[in-house]
């Protein structure tokens, strides 16, 4: 079946259309971090309306590209949420209205589980169950999978997100929006140990993080030491260390915990060569796998939703004509589908 995926939960227009068995057919992507970037975030109103001027053209370029009919399209995923309510509406009533003309089904898609099952797109994905750790501008969590919609959470942020203190962190020192990939840059150039940052939460137990104090930390070093390019470098270096050991520390232990032998990494953040580096260097000691989204599919898109959805498609879910959005949504509300093709001792 051929399923088209649209995502606008919060400032990317992501479309993609997904072949159950030939897989991944065209995914276009605009983001709007250009026109956010003047005011330093995400500004939701905006967002909104530059999904609605971009949502169509894409959708029928998407189809122009893959040499599809509208009438080839079998369903239609859509992300409700988690997201900005407007944003999410704008991709939901669009959806919808599309079902309903081409007299299909139309499948409410959460934008984490998007997340999460973004590298089953790859040629090496993993097999059932596996520890997942989602890392992104709204969320930082650690989830047993044990099947599509089979979700237990281990631990969470208790504060910020990941994505969200490096966008903080990057602000501080200086940096533009979106601050994640910037601050990423900004810290190859620092050295390694010229500061020396915390690894919160480390020495107690359990699976939960929590990022703002190290959002403080930087901003107490910046005002007594951060007064050259270099210091600024080397800042961001110590920053980011400290949130990819912190991550490496509680994936090792959520890894123990589980008897689990494989992670999973997705979201924005995990497009972040030193959170791979350390994760993979860790999970190499483990002798645990770890598999990654390709980089395009760390950050938002469409193929993720096309999946996603598609896999629930197939699994006999259908839904009523409700338009839904919701810009709060716990991952552990979502039904299970059946696994047993895919899933491994
Ligand atoms: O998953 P995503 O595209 O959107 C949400 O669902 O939130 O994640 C966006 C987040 C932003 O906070 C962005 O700064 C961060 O991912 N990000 C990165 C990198 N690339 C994106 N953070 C650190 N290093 C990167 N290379
Ligand atoms: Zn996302």
């Amino acid at each position: 079946m051929y399923v088209l995926g649209i995502e606008t939960s919060c400032d990317e227009t992501g479309i993609a259309i997904y072949h159950s068995e030939k897989g991944l057919i065209s995914h276009l992507l605009h983001s709007q971090a250009e026109m956010h970037s003047e005011y330093g975030g995400v500004v939701p109103e905006l967002a909104s309306r530059d999904h609605v001027r971009r949502l169509v053209p894409l959708i029928r370029q998407s189809l122009r590209d893959s040499g599809l009919q509208s009438s080839a399209i079998d369903g239609i995923a859509y992300t409700a949420g988690p997201g900005l309510i407007g944003a999410l509406l704008v991709g939901a009533a669009t959806a919808r209205s599309l079902a309903w003309t081409w007299s299909i089904p139309a499948i409410a898609v959460h934008h984490m589980e998007g997340h999460l099952l973004a590298p089953m797109l790859e040629a090496n994905a993993p097999a059932f169950p596996f520890v997942a750790l989602l890392i992104s501008g709204g969320h930082t969590l650690l989830v047993r999978v044990d099947g599509i919609g089979c979700y237990q959470l281990l631990g969470e942020s208790l504060d910020d997100a990941a994505g969200e203190a490096f966008d903080k962190t990057a602000k501080m020192l200086g940096l533009g929006y979106p601050g994640g990939p910037l601050l990423a840059r900004l810290a190859e150039q620092g050295s390694a140990g010229a500061y020396q940052f915390p690894r919160p939460m480390t020495n107690r137990p359990g699976l939960d993080f929590s990022f703002s104090g190290l959002k403080t930390f930087t901003m107490n070093t910046l005002a007594s030491s951060g007064k050259t390019a270099q210091d600024k470098a080397d800042i961001a270096h110590a920053f980011q260390q400290a949130v990819a050991e912190t991550i490496g520390i509680k994936c090792r232990r959520a890894l123990q915990q589980t008897g689990l032998q494989r992670l999973l990494v997705a979201g924005g953040v995990s497009a972040n060569r030193q959170i791979r580096e350390t994760l993979t260097a860790m999970t190499g000691q483990m002798r645990a796998e770890i598999f990654f989204p390709r980089l395009e599919f760390c950050t938002d898109n469409g193929a993720m939703i096309a999946y996603a959805g598609c896999q629930r498609f197939l699994a006999g879910q259908r839904e009523n004509l409700e338009i839904v959005a919701r810009p709060r949504w716990p991952l552990a509300e979502l039904p299970g589908i059946a696994v047993a093709a895919t899933t491994s001792s």
